[in-house]
Order: structure tokens, then sequence, then C-alpha cells
């Protein structure tokens, strides 16, 4: 469950989907190489996996210096020796500061972030790495594992962040890390032999020395990429788990992990925060009025935390964006629920699951996306969530319009009941959770007329 929901973490960070993957395996090579004793092992393999965990949280601060596309900015932050002033940061900053801005706002932006880097970048890093630290707690895990992401960017000669930590007081798991996801992202993006390379130049600067001998040692051996493309990566990675310190995923554990998992989604900008719970919460009151059994909301919560989990790949230059979206911002937006899909499906029993969850921007005439399924295609479920997801939507502040009063937000869904939405779930909504007497609103439904070619109450998220 964790290595697929890795997939998400790929995404805000700019990553091709299964580089957590393949840092796993590479960092698990090198615990094992230096010998880590096999409860280590385990840790250090959660904590590889879910390094990326506070990602999501400084997107929204990193879209306001850079002004542009900020994953697009994450993903080439990880082949920048960011810890060196001159060409190389120089270069980084040119390509990714305000670009398609006019001429002069870029050279003011430009020498805005410049003059304040060290700073903001101490800034970025610190409220990803405390914000990571967190989600690893909320998944269960313990405080090896939190201060391992929470010290993933310090570096051997203590000039990383946040907190300048030196050699060996930066935990080993952290160590291991910061090495096998340099190596995985220059392997991928340009070949093993400048992997090691990198490795070899920033020993002793980046890298723990030993570990880069390690790395050295195993790549002589050939031991160090083999199956790093497989399509089977995902199963690759289960394999490594040490079984013997296997986590036991109980119901209660599986909650945690959506739970925490929703608070990633929601940390990636301040006009989503609380917007996994809120549909959660809106739809778990609609399926027990519906009378759905525990098991169906059971999943109706789950599929209703996780359901925004693809909006991860949509950068806050769109999601924040104050103005109208153009066509291409449109179509990138229209993506997100695909990628949940892709994400959730990966995770084992949970297919029908990343269903529900991807078919919340669906409508029951066909005109929703991304798979314009109708009616006869959308089951209690997924109209549960298409509803709940509207009017969380609606009911909160977005970057071009203020917060709607429930009363306002039910006027705009009526307009698309039923011919969208569903009828039986916007009433149960209605009295449920905004506590409208079911009488007045079944009179306003009956007057109001239906507009199938609009869809008034279209949401970005
Ligand atoms: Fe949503
Ligand atoms: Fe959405």
């Amino acid at each position: 469950m964790i290595s697929a929901l890795s997939y998400a973490l790929d995404l805000t960070e700019g990553q091709p989907m299964g580089h957590s993957a393949r840092a796993c395996i590479l960092g698990m090579r090198i615990g094992v190489e230096i010998g880590l004793p096999l409860a280590a092992q385990a840790e250090l393999y959660y904590s590889l996996l879910i390094k990326d965990a506070g990602c999501s949280s400084n997107a929204s601060r990193l879209f306001q210096i850079v002004c542009g596309d900020e994953i697009r900015a994450k993903g080439d932050v990880k082949t920048t020796d960011w810890t060196r002033t001159g060409w190389e940061s120089l270069k980084y900053a040119i390509e990714h500061v305000a670009v398609g801005k006019p001429f002069l706002e870029r050279v003011f932006t430009l020498l805005k972030a410049a003059s304040s880097q060290q700073q903001k970048s101490q800034e970025l890093v610190k409220i990803r790495c405390e914000r990571g630290a967190s989600v690893a707690r909320r998944m269960g895990f313990g405080e090896p594992i939190a201060q391992a992401i929470h010290s993933l960017d310090e570096h051997w000669n203590g000039a990383g962040y946040p907190d300048g930590l030196r050699g060996e007081s930066i935990p080993i798991y952290s160590r291991i890390a910061l090495l096998a996801q340099t190596l995985e992202v220059f392997w991928r993006s340009l070949s093993p032999g400048r992997a090691i390379e990198v490795a070899r130049l920033r020993s002793k600067r980046w890298f723990d020395p030993a570990l880069v001998r390690a790395v050295e040692s195993l790549a002589k051996r050939d031991a160090l990429w083999a199956g790093l493309d497989s399509e089977e990566l995902l199963d690759s990675v289960t394999a490594l788990e040490p079984v013997e310190m296997r986590v036991s995923l109980t119901e209660d554990r599986i909650d945690d992990i959506c739970v925490a998992f929703a608070e990633v989604i929601d940390a990636k900008s301040p006009f989503t925060y609380r917007h996994s719970n809120g549909v959660a919460e809106a739809s778990v009151s609609i399926a027990h009025a519906l009378g759905l059994g525990a098991s169906q909301i059971t999943l109706v919560r789950r599929a209703a935390l996780l359901h925004d989990i693809g909006k991860l790949s949509v950068p806050n230059s769109i999601l924040e964006k104050p103005g109208k979206l153009d066509a291409l911002e449109w179509d990138i937006v229209r993506r997100h629920p695909y990628y949940s899909l892709e994400i959730l499906r990966r995770i084992p029993n949970f297919d029908r699951l990343a269903e529900v969850a991807a078919s919340h921007h669906e409508r029951l005439d066909g005109k929703g996306y991304f798979r314009n399924l109708n009616a006869t295609q959308l089951d209690t479920e997924c109209r549960i969530i298409a509803v709940a997801d509207v009017y969380d939507a609606l009911a909160a502040a977005r970057p071009y319009r203020a917060a709607l009063d429930p009363e306002i937000v039910l006027d705009i869904m009526g307009k698309d009941t039923p011919h969208a939405l569903d009828r039986d779930c916007f009433e149960a909504l209605a009295s449920k959770v905004a506590s409208v007497d079911l009488t007045t609103l079944r009179e306003r439904l009956g007057t109001a007329t239906p507009t199938p070619t609009t869809t008034q109450s279209e949401t970005i998220v």
C-alpha cells in the first residue's frame, strides 16, 4: 500500500512515477552492503518509500517564490548542486523563475529570489521536512522514521537544511536516502556512469564517504542497478520488505494511512486545506442517510479521503490561478482523476475504491470527466462522492472567488440535479450536512429549471 502511494509523492516532487520505488531499491542495497541489522533495514525501507511525504506542503510557497511551474522546478532541483552559488544555480533560476512573464517582471522576480536564496531554501526545506515527519507519525511510524524524513536534506559537511547537521549526527537513514534519490535521478536522466560520478564528486560534501564507497563497490560487482527498469517495479519493492519486521496492515492502520495521505493531498494548496476530510465527512453523512452498510461506508470514506490524490500532479500555478483557466490548463486539471485511478489501483484490494475515487468528477449526463461515464455506469458510491465533492469545493474559498454560503451552494447544485448530480444524494446531503428542511428543498428542486447543456457546479478540484 505504501509503495503504491509513493507514486503520488513522485508526482508532486516532479519525478516520474516510480522514483521513490527505485530509490528504495537502491537505498536497501546500500543498507545491506554496509551491514545494517534487520530491524534497521525495515526502518530504512519505510523511510525510503515515504521520504517525500512532506513534498506537497511547500508547493504553494515554492510557487509564490518562482512565480511559475513549481513541479518542474522541484523535478530539476534534484539534478542541481544548489549548495554552490555559481553557474549551476543561476541556470536553474533562469530556467524556472517567472518563465513566460514580461521581461521586467522576470528580472525583478529573479533578483528577489536571488537576494534571499539561502533563507528561502531553508524555509522551503523546513516546511517540507517538518510536515513529512508529521505525516510519517500520522501513518503510525515511529520516531526513527519520522527523524529520517526530517533530516533528508542535511549534508555531510553541515551545509544542508534545516538544522545544518554534520557527519554522523545526521540519521543514517537520511544519509542513505539522500544518496539513493540522487543516484536514481542521475541514473534515469543521464546514465549509471554519471550517477556514480556525481556521488563521487559530492562525497564528503553532500554524502557520507563510507556510503559512496559502498555504492562504488556494488556498482563494480554489477549489483547496484539491476532490475531498476523492471515493469514489475512494485513487486520488486515489496519483495525487499524485511519479512520478519513486516508492518501488519490492520483496518485501523489502513484508515490511518488514508488520513495521512489526505493530509498530504490537502497540504498542496491553502485553498484545498481540509478538502479531502470535508468530502469524507459529507460522503459518510450521505451514505448513512441512504442506509448503506458498514463496509460500503468504509469504502466511501476511504475513497473520499483519497479521491484527489491525482491532484498532486497539478502545478500550483494552476490550482492557485486567480483568473480563468485556459484550455491547456483545463486539460491538465481534467487529468487528475486519471492519476487518482492510476495510483490507487496499484494498491492490493483497492480496485473498487480506485474506481469510486476516480469517478468524482463524472456526471450522470455523461458530461463529467475524465471518462465521460453516465448514469448507467455510476453506482451509488460514485454518486455520493461526486455530490460531496461539489458541495465541499463550492463551500470553500477559491483563488477566483470567496467561500459561498451553504444556501447558495445548494442553489447552484440544485440546478445540476437530477440530470448531472444524483437527486437522492443531493437531498440527503442538504438535509444532513446543511440541515435544510427537506420539504422546502424538494419544492425548490421541483421549480428549478434543469440546464442540461452546462455544468453549473463544475469545480477545479
Ligand atoms: Fe475534490
Ligand atoms: Fe477532483
